[in-house]
C-alpha cells in the first residue's frame, strides 16, 4: 500500500505526541491519535499516564461535530479488551471514523489482530504499517516485553578508550566527565530496576538511586548479584529504596524492611540469569539498567540477554585494570553488532547508545 504524504505527515504527529507519555505510561506504551478530515487535523490525543485513558479516546473526546467522513492515525492497534479503560475499538466504531491507519499491531495477544478485525468487520478502512520502524523504536521496551516475557536490558558502562572500567590501582572511580556521568545516571528514570555485581558495590560503595524519583512512575527497584552475600549492611545502597539482593540458595540474612532476598541456585559458578529475569518480570520489572561491573556485563551479554547499549567512552588509554567485558571470544561473524545507534560528544567524551536487540526482529515477531 502506497500511502501519500499526508499520511506520511500525520502519523509522524501521532508518534510525536506519543512521546510525550515517556516514563509516564509504562507497563503501558506510548500512544499517539491524530483525527483528519484528509487535509486538516481536527483533534489530536495522546495516553498520559498508565491507568489513563487512551490516545483514540482523548482524541475522539475532543472531535468537534461533522458529518464528513475522518481518518484516524495511530501508531498503536487500538484495543479490544477491558484493562484498565474499555476498548478503543468499539468507540472508533461508534464515531464518524472511516478510515484508520495504525503503525504496528499490538503485540499484546489480548490484542494482536484482534482490533484491526473488529475495526474491519464493522465496514472500516484498515491501513497498517505507516511509519512501522519508528512505531516499533518508540516502544520496543513494550514490544520486547510483550514478545519474550522478560524484562528489557539496557547495558551501562564508562571506560577508557582502550575498553577498562577502573585502572589497576582503582583509584579510577570517575573516568568520565561530570556531564557524562550525569547523563548516565539519568538512564536510570528511563528504568524499573538498575542492576550491578557485588564487586561493583564492594569498591565503590554506590547508593544507585535515581537523581530524582518521578511519580507516577515505580519507585526503582536496586539490584545486587552477590551469591556469598558479602555485602556488608551499613553500605549506602541499603540505607534507602526498593532492594533486592540476590542470593545463592541456602544462605540467609536478617534484613530491614526495603530489603527482600532472593534465593537462586548456582549453575556451573554462576546464576542462571534468564531465570532471575523471568522473576523480576513477574514482579512487573519490565526494564533493568545493568551498570557493570565488568564480569556482570560479561555475563548478560553472553547469554544474549541484553538488548541496548548506553556506553561512555573517555579519550584516555590506561593499557590495564578490569575490562568492561571479557570472556566471550567471539569473531568477526559473531560479534555482538549494534545498530541503529547515535553517536553524540559530551565534553571530551563520546557516548554511543544502539540497539543490540534489532528493531526488524521485534516487527517480524508482531506481525
Ligand atoms: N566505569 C564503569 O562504568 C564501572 C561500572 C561498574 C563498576 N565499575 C568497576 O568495576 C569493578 C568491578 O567489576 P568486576 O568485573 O570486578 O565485578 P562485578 O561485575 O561488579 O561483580 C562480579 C561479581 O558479582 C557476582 N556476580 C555477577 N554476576 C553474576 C552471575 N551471573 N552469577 C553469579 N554471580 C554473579 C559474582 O560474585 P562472587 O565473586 O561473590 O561470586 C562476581 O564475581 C570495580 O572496580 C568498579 O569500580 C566500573
Amino acid at each position: 500500500m502506497e500511502f501519500s504524504i499526508n499520511d506520511l505527515k500525520f502519523m509522524k504527529m501521532a508518534i510525536k505526541i506519543a512521546k510525550k507519555g515517556i516514563l509516564r505510561t509504562p507497563p503501558n506504551p506510548m500512544v499517539g491519535a491524530v483525527i483528519t478530515d484528509g487535509e486538516k487535523i481536527l483533534s489530536f490525543g495522546y495516553h498520559k499516564y498508565f491507568g489513563g485513558p487512551h490516545a483514540e479516546i482523548v482524541a475522539l473526546k475532543k472531535l468537534p461535530k461533522t458529518n464528513k467522513k475522518l481518518n484516524l492515525y495511530v501508531n498503536l492497534e487500538p484495543c479490544v479488551h477491558y484493562g484498565k479503560t474499555g476498548p478503543c475499538a468499539d468507540e472508533i466504531i461508534k464515531s464518524p471514523i472511516k478510515n484508520v491507519f495504525i503503525s504496528t499491531k499490538d503485540p499484546n495477544p489480548l490484542v494482536f489482530g484482534k482490533g484491526i478485525e473488529k475495526l474491519k468487520k464493522s465496514g472500516i478502512n484498515v491501513f497498517v504499517g505507516l511509519c512501522e520502524e519508528e512505531a516499533v523504536y518508540l516502544n520496543r521496551v513494550f514490544f520486547y516485553n510483550q514478545i519474550f516475557k522478560l524484562p528489557y536490558i539496557i547495558l551501562k558502562w564508562a571506560s577508557s578508550l582502550d575498553g577498562y572500567i577502573a585502572d589497576s590501582s582503582f583509584q579510577s572511580k570517575w573516568i568520565t566527565s561530570q556531564n557524562s556521568r550525569k547523563i548516565g545516571k539519568k538512564l536510570r528514570e528511563e528504568v524499573d530496576a538498575v542492576l550491578v555485581g557485588v564487586n561493583t558495590v564492594l569498591r565503590d560503595n554506590p547508593n544507585l538511586d535515581r537523581i530524582k524519583e518521578n511519580p507516577p512512575r515505580k519507585e526503582i527497584y536496586k539490584i545486587i548479584l552477590d551469591p556469598e552475600g558479602k555485602t556488608p549492611l551499613n553500605y549506602n545502597l541499603f540505607k534507602k529504596g526498593k532492594v533486592l539482593w540476590i542470593l545463592k540458595e541456602g544462605i540467609k540474612k536478617k534484613v530491614a524492611e526495603n530489603i527482600q532476598v532472593l534465593n537462586f541456585p548456582i549453575e556451573n559458578g554462576v546464576f542462571p540469569l534468564k531465570e532471575i529475569l523471568k522473576k523480576l518480570k513477574t514482579m512487573e520489572i519490565n526494564s533493568i539498567l545493568v551498570e557493570g561491573g565488568g564480569k556482570t556485563s560479561s555475563l548478560f551479554l553472553k547469554e544474549n540477554l541484553v538488548q541496548e547499549v548506553a556506553l561512555f567512552f573517555s579519550p584516555k588509554i590506561f593499557g590495564g585494570g578490569i575490562k568492561n567485558i571479557s570472556g566471550l571470544d567471539l569473531n568477526l561473524k559473531s560479534a555482538i553488532k549494534i545498530e541503529n545507534y547515535k553517536l553524540r560528544k559530551i565534553d571530551e567524551d563520546f557516548y554511543l547508545r544502539g540497539l543490540i536487540c534489532s528493531l526488524e526482529l521485534l516487527k517480524q515477531l508482531a506481525k
